[in-house]
């Protein structure tokens, strides 16, 4: 295992040298319409306060983040077809393209075709769609029954076809998932010619119908096991973005550094205000809820430091997969 580890960070040193990409990420609303069996802003979740931050308030961190030298946005929120919601972020997406230099990705889930492509018309170029996972089976029994799994692939092709940066992943440590699936995870990635990808563990959120499935894995076996992904969809993929995800290190306090010498090459410290960030929980004991976007900026510069990587804000960071 840790041969693989080690090659796997040779491969990313191949294409990255030591530098790590910084996006910054923000949760600009948890409303979602949507009732994933496993997610902490599902639909029926009432036990969390519902915000979506005003125009001005995403402008004021985009603001912030990029003085501070960020050159990549992540606007991210649950998921709302609503014609509103489209005019929304696609006014946000022109203010923010006005600031020189920035980049925006969008990961605002299921939407038609024509929706991707005004979003994509007013500035942003990238954008992340999870799979969740490639076994339609699976997939079927972590969502309700109004989602579809041809759906969402169909929505990855028409990302691809318009001409985003795309990217997916997958939720890793799924009740009745088998490591045979997470094989065929990573074919699926290459299959699909995805230029990102972004996975994380599946951490059980106590007001979610998942809850009730036991997790077959400790925490160590599901950080191992999440390292083996990330080390082997590098040694597979080769030329893409990895993020080091959020998610590992709520089940290691140092999950993202053990990402990035496994594969990882990119980080999404969180810039969301404060106040909104104990609102936006997928899953439980998520790290990061009590600090500011500075602060975050700064721990991870840190963490990146002790590990001997770089932290390159100012790259706008594309997809070699991408470019190439
Ligand atoms: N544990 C880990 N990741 C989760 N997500 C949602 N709920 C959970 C959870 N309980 C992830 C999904 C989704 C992304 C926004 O968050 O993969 O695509
Ligand atoms: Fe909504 Fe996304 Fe959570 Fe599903 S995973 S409930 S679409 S925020």
């Amino acid at each position: 295992m840790i041969n693989l580890l080690k090659k796997a960070n040779r491969v990313t040193e191949s294409f990255f040298g030591n530098s790590v990409f910084f996006r910054g990420l923000i949760e600009f609303s948890n409303v979602c319409e949507k009732n994933c069996l496993y997610c902490g802003l599902r639909k029926d979740n009432n036990s969390i306060v519902r915000y979506t931050m005003t125009e001005e308030e995403i402008l004021e961190v985009v603001r912030w983040a990029h003085a501070e030298g960020y050159r990549t946005i992540v606007l991210q929120s649950g998921e709302v077809s609503s014609p509103k919601r489209v005019d929304f972020i696609c006014r946000v997406v022109e203010k923010i393209k006005k600031m020189e230099g920035i980049v925006v990705s969008l990961c605002v889930g299921e939407l038609s075709m024509e929706d991707y492509k005004r979003l994509f018309n007013a500035g942003a170029t990238r954008f992340l769609l999870r799979i969740e996972t490639s076994n339609p089976d699976l997939y079927k029994k972590i969502h309700p029954q109004d989602h579809s799994f041809t759906k969402r692939l169909e929505c990855l092709s028409y990302l691809k076809e318009i001409g985003y940066q795309t990217g997916t992943g997958i939720m890793i440590g799924l009740p009745g998932q088998t490591q045979e699936d997470l094989i065929n995870d990573m074919l699926f990635f290459k299959k699909m010619d995805i230029d990102m990808v972004g996975m994380g563990p599946y951490i059980p959120h106590s007001k979610t119908p998942l809850q009730d499935y036991p997790v077959h894995l400790t925490r160590k076996e599901l950080l191992d096991l999440s390292l083996w992904m990330i080390a082997s969809t590098r040694i597979l993929l080769k030329d893409v973005n990895i993020v080091a995800t959020t998610a590992l290190q709520a089940i290691d306090p140092n999950g993202r550094e053990k990402a990035l010498l496994a594969g990882a090459n990119v980080l999404m410290p969180i810039l969301t205000p404060k106040k909104y960030r104990n609102q936006y929980l997928l899953y439980e004991n998520k790290p990061c809820v009590e600090e500011e976007g500075k602060e975050c900026t700064n721990c991870l510069r840190r963490r990146l430091t002790k590990i001997g990587k770089r932290l390159d804000l100012k790259l706008v960071g594309d997809s070699p997969h991408f470019l190439r």
